[in-house]
C-alpha cells in the first residue's frame, strides 16, 4: 500500500507537470481524485488496513492528496497564464492600424452633371419645372410647329403608345421642349424655367441609347435678343467646365426656333489643336438654341408683338462625357459597379 502510494505520488505530480492545458489537468483531476480515480480508490481501501498501519498511511495518503491539489492549483494557474498571453498575442489588436471605413454609396455621374445644370440655372433665376414623359402629339410636335407633314419629325424617331381614354396619341416624349410649351400654357412672361428630364428616342447603337436626359431652358420677355442667349449660354458652360473655353454658334435648324443654331466650345482636350474627341476640328458641338418662334408663341397665346424668347437644350449624358472623360455612352447605363465606384461621389 505503501509503495503504491508513492507510486502514485510520483505518477500524478509527473502527469500534471506534463500537462499542456487546463482542460488535460482537468482530466488528470478526475482520472485522481475523481468517483472513480485512482488516489480515491487507494483512499477508500484504507478500510481494510490494518489499525496499526493506518494512522500512518492515513497521513501519508492525506499528505499526497495535499501535494496533489497544491500541484495541480499552481499548474492551473501558469497554464491559464499561458493560455492568456496566448490569447492576448492572437487577439492583438493594432489601434493605429486605419479604420475600415464602410462602404458608403454614391451619386450617379447622370445625376451630378444633372445636378450641376440644375444649380448653375438656378443660381442664374431659371428655376426647375417638370412635364410627363408620357406626352402628347400637341406638346411634343405640333406647339413645337412641327406639324404631322413636317420633315423634322423624321429626326425623332418616336415611341408610340396606345392612344389614351379620349383617343388622343400618346407617346414617349422625344425632348424636353414640351415643358416649354406646358409652361407658357400656363404662365404668362416674364418666364425664366429649366426642365431637366428624361428623353426617349427609337435610337440604339455606340451613340445613342434608347433613353436618354436633358435640360431645355427657356426664357420669355420684352425685349429678349440673341445677345441674351449667348452671355447666359457662356456664362453657363464657364461654370460648368471651370474653364474659359471659346465659343461659337453655327447656323442651324430647329422648327420651334429661329434664328435657330447649334453652339461649340473649343475643344476641352486638345484645346483646339484637334484631337479624337473633336475629330480633328478644335470645336465640340454642345448644344442646340435658337430665338423662340413667333408660331410658337402664337401656338400658346403668348402676344408676339410684345414678348420675344430664347431656348437651348443640353443633353447630359453628352455633358457629363465631357466634364468627366467618360469616353462610351454604354457605360452610364451598364450599371458595372467598378465604373460607377469610380465616377460615385457624394
Ligand atoms: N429639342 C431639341 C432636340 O431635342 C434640342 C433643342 C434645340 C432645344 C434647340 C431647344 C432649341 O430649345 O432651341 O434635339
Amino acid at each position: 500500500m505503501r509503495t503504491q502510494l508513492e507510486a502514485l505520488q510520483q505518477a500524478s505530480l509527473a502527469r500534471l507537470e506534463g500537462a499542456a492545458s487546463v482542460a488535460d489537468l482537468e482530466q488528470i483531476r478526475v482520472e485522481t481524485l475523481g468517483k472513480k480515480g485512482t488516489l480515491t480508490q487507494l483512499l477508500r481501501g484504507l478500510g481494510g488496513v490494518s489499525a496499526e498501519d493506518r494512522p500512518l498511511l492515513g497521513e501519508l495518503a492525506n499528505g499526497l492528496k495535499t501535494a496533489f491539489n497544491a500541484a495541480l492549483a499552481a499548474r492551473q494557474l501558469l497554464l491559464q497564464q499561458r493560455e492568456m498571453d496566448l490569447r492576448l498575442q492572437a487577439e492583438r489588436l493594432d489601434v493605429t492600424l486605419p479604420g475600415r471605413c464602410p462602404p458608403v454609396g454614391g451619386r450617379h455621374p447622370i445625376s451630378r452633371a444633372l445636378g450641376e445644370i440644375i444649380h448653375i440655372f438656378s443660381e442664374m433665376g431659371f428655376p426647375p419645372a417638370t412635364g410627363p414623359e408620357v406626352e402628347d402629339d400637341w406638346h411634343n410636335f405640333e406647339a413645337l410647329n412641327i406639324p404631322a407633314d413636317h420633315p423634322a419629325r423624321q429626326m425623332h424617331d418616336t415611341f408610340y403608345l396606345p392612344p389614351g381614354p379620349r383617343g388622343e396619341k400618346r407617346l414617349l416624349r422625344t425632348h424636353t421642349s414640351t415643358v416649354q410649351i406646358r409652361a407658357m400654357e400656363n404662365r404668362r412672361p416674364p418666364l425664366r424655367i429649366i426642365a431637366p428630364g428624361r428623353v426617349f428616342r427609337c435610337d440604339s447603337d455606340l451613340t445613342h441609347t434608347p433613353m436618354f436626359h436633358q435640360v431645355e431652358g427657356f426664357l420669355v420677355d420684352e425685349g429678349v435678343h440673341f445677345g441674351h442667349l449667348k452671355g447666359i449660354l457662356e456664362r453657363f458652360l464657364h461654370l460648368f467646365f471651370e474653364r474659359d473655353l471659346p465659343v461659337r454658334f453655327r447656323p442651324s435648324f430647329f422648327p420651334f426656333t429661329e434664328p435657330s443654331a447649334e453652339l461649340d466650345m473649343g475643344c476641352l482636350f486638345c484645346e483646339g489643336r484637334g484631337c479624337r474627341v473633336c475629330k480633328g476640328n478644335g470645336w465640340i458641338e454642345i448644344l442646340g438654341c435658337g430665338l423662340i418662334h413667333p408660331a410658337v408663341l402664337d401656338n400658346v397665346g403668348i402676344d408676339r408683338e410684345k414678348y420675344s424668347g430664347f431656348a437651348f437644350g443640353v443633353g447630359v449624358e453628352r455633358m457629363a462625357m465631357l466634364k468627366y472623360g467618360i469616353n462610351d455612352l454604354r457605360l452610364f447605363f451598364e450599371n458595372d459597379v467598378r465604373f460607377l465606384e469610380q465616377h460615385a461621389r457624394l
